[in-house]
């Protein structure tokens, strides 16, 4: 038998066409007498109900069909898409068929929207008017990962009100020694690798430093994953956004009937991580019996959590507690990892804006050590704002974002119903020239000129890295900060020479990261 390319899992599968036709087409019939498929349950049986995308009626438009790619009868649009780059095929698209259109994948219709007074309005409707997919909730929690991400309604609001409290940015202010003496690991770490000639794989490093600082800040913990030898918890995490992007896209939940090798390993990182969690557990379990009077003022995520979950009639379970300290941990490494990792690289395709970043630290850090920015001076880094901004306009980590109506809703004219997935399209929106002057070209001096010179579109609405409304990213101040404090430290001390510049690509894999993004760092000499 032959070997093909699985449509849904993207895996290497015997292909038999009559039979595939056939598994097909009772799928979904088994999915739903088995009452195992909850998560895609009611989209397989909708198979037969009308789930069509119309025009308004009240506008007297009649009912038509959203214009979208022309897809095959079973599978949709789901040959013409790779997902590990799904947001420039949507992109591609939303050129071609305007700020709302639809595709398929195998029986899901899903709307592709780029307005920008859309997408603003759904965001801010949220958690009542919108949701994030209900198939998130679903494959977070068969992860094990249903903390404050996913969760919606009421289980939504009580664990943001902790997880925002714990990375306010006063609490950021009293941390910020601890980024510090993480920044000057980092520093320590490319200064050998810099002397030894090695390549440095700027995701990877950069991601240690990350979680290094997200385990401080959240749960009081340092770990100091940049000077341990082959740390595991990187590993182990790693495991979580590429089978998680999978299982979001894929039409059927093929994982529940059949476990694939990554599924499997999923399975044993998600064993692993539980372990990891639980020592950091105890570790605070511990602090808090020794110093009670901490649980009057926590100060961090996880004494916080453990001290509401020992109030009377606290709906905080241990399951929560997991799942939330995944949920900091995956949401504060990959994205501002791979916003710093991204940063780097245009810099150095841009050596101008390199120099003029090297000239605002060194005349901010003249009398510490080169590089190393205290807080204050944090707030005094334009240059390096409009550059790490202007990063975040071009390769935003979060270049796609899902969302689906609670009820039937309205947008554009259009009707959507309840429960269809709306894919919107952040970089897209944030790229076209009628929000941004050359919306294209890495520009960042249109961040820094005064509104009243500038020459041509610059819409902030039109930028929303961090997302928007109730559920904007609660780790925007944390992810600044880090962002500053590296950029500053990469700055002062290094010359960044990159390693095949052109092969870096765009992947996919719930945030968008680099790949093949490799540099040689060399110690700056000074004049
Ligand atoms: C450059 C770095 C980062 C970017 C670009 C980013 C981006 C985002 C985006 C786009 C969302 C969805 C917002 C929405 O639905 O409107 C989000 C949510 C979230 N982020 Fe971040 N994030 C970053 C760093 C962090 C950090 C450092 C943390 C914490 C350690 C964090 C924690 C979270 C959490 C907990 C949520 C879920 C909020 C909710 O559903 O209520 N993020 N982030």
């Amino acid at each position: 038998m032959e070997l093909r390319r699985c449509l849904f899992c993207s895996g290497w599968q015997p292909f038999a066409p009559g039979l595939a036709i056939i598994a097909f087409r009772i799928a979904p019939w088994i999915a739903n007498q088995a009452g195992i498929c909850q998560a895609r349950g009611e989209a397989l049986a909708s198979l037969g109900k009308d789930l069509s995308i119309t025009i308004d009626s009240r506008s007297g438009a009649g009912a038509e069909d959203l214009p979208g790619p022309r897809g095959l009868p079973l599978i949709g649009n789901r040959h013409q898409v790779r997902f590990d780059r799904l947001h420039l095929d949507l992109e591609d698209w939303a050129g071609q068929y305007g700020p709302l259109y639809q595709i398929r994948f195998g029986p899901h219709r899903v709307a592709v929207l780029s307005d920008r007074a859309e997408i603003h309005r759904l965001l801010a409707d949220r958690p009542d008017g919108f949701r994030r997919p209900h198939y998130l909730e679903a494959a977070a929690s068969e992860m094990r990962l249903k903390g404050v991400f996913a969760a919606e309604g009421d289980d939504w609001r009580r664990q943001r009100r902790i997880v925002v409290d714990a990375l306010n940015r006063a609490r950021i202010e009293d941390f910020f020694p601890g980024i510090a003496t993480t920044v000057g690991r980092l520093q320590r770490r490319w200064e050998r690798a810099a002397d030894a000639g090695d390549l440095v794989d700027l995701c990877r490093d950069l991601m240690r430093f990350t979680v290094d600082v997200a385990t401080q800040l959240a749960f009081g913990i340092d770990i100091n994953t940049l000077e341990t030898p082959g740390p595991t918890i990187q590993r182990h995490l790693a495991k979580v956004f590429p089978v998680l992007h999978r299982r979001l896209n894929s039409p059927y939940p093929y994982w529940r009937f059949i476990r694939l090798p990554a599924d499997r390993r999923l399975d044993r990182a998600l064993d692993a991580l539980e372990l990891e969690f639980a020592a950091m557990v105890k570790t605070v379990r511990d602090r808090l019996e020794r110093e009670p009077g901490r649980r009057r003022s926590p100060r961090d995520f996880l004494e916080a959590i453990i001290t509401e979950m020992e109030a009377e009639g606290s709906r905080v379970t241990n399951e929560e507690i997991f799942a939330n300290v995944g949920n900091l941990l995956l949401a504060g490494e990959d994205t501002t990892a791979n916003t710093i990792a991204w940063t780097v690289h245009l810099l150095a395709g841009s050596p101008d804006w390199l120099d003029r970043c090297r000239h605002e630290i060194d005349a901010l850090t003249a009398s510490n050590a080169p590089g190393m920015v205290d807080f204050e001076q944090t707030k005094r880094m334009p240059v390096i704002d409009a550059v790490s901004s202007e990063s975040m306009r071009l390769k935003p980590v979060a270049p796609l974002h899902m969302l689906e109506p609670l009820n039937d809703t309205w947008i554009l004219g259009r009707r959507i119903p309840e429960g269809t997935t709306i894919f919107m399209l952040l970089r897209h929106l944030a790229t076209r020239d009628e929000h941004f002057m050359n919306g294209d070209r890495f520009d960042p001096e249109r961040w820094l000129v005064k509104p009243e010179e500038r020459r041509g579109p610059h819409d902030h609405r039109a930028f929303v890295p961090f997302g928007a409304g109730p559920r904007f990213c609660p780790g925007r101040n944390l992810a600044m900060l880090e962002i500053r404090a590296v950029l500053a430290m990469l700055c002062a001390n290094f010359d960044v020479l990159p390693v095949d510049r052109a092969s870096v690509r765009e992947q996919l894999a719930f945030t968008m990261f680099p790949t093949n993004l490799f540099v040689r760092l060399g110690r700056r000499k000074r004049t």
